[in-house]
């Protein structure tokens, strides 16, 4: 697939709606955005070490429900979540700054706060 038809495909899907706990809020995320990004986006402060880049673990999330597939952890992701605490390890565990949610979903993550500036 050409990057134009990409940005084409992404275009046609719809946001996704996610649910925070225990903050108890709902995002809402572009096709395409990653969940920490959009977060960002609407005022949120998820806890992070590498900013984003996929390499520190700290932006950990469960995905405690999920209406359609999510793709599979890549390469990087799957590498760096050998980072997360043993304790919070898991198959619904997913890098927040790597996840692409789609459809309607509900996450976990204490320490997930609004940004008060
Ligand atoms: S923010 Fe560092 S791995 Fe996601």
């Amino acid at each position: 697939m050409t990057q134009a038809a990409h940005r084409s495909a992404i275009a046609k899907q719809a946001d996704a709606r996610v649910r925070v706990e225990p903050l108890g809020e709902t995002l809402i995320v572009r096709p395409g955005e990653p969940l920490m990004r959009a977060a960002a986006r609407q005022g949120l402060r998820w806890p992070t070490i590498c900013k984003g880049s996929g390499l520190c673990g700290a932006c950990y999330v469960r995905v405690v429900e999920a209406d359609e597939a999510l793709e599979p952890p890549s390469k990087r992701e799957s590498a760096t979540l050998k980072l997360v605490p043993p304790h919070m390890r898991g198959p619904e565990v997913r890098l927040a700054c790597q996840l692409v949610p789609r459809g309607t979903m509900s996450v976990e993550r204490v320490g997930v706060v609004r940004r008060e500036d």
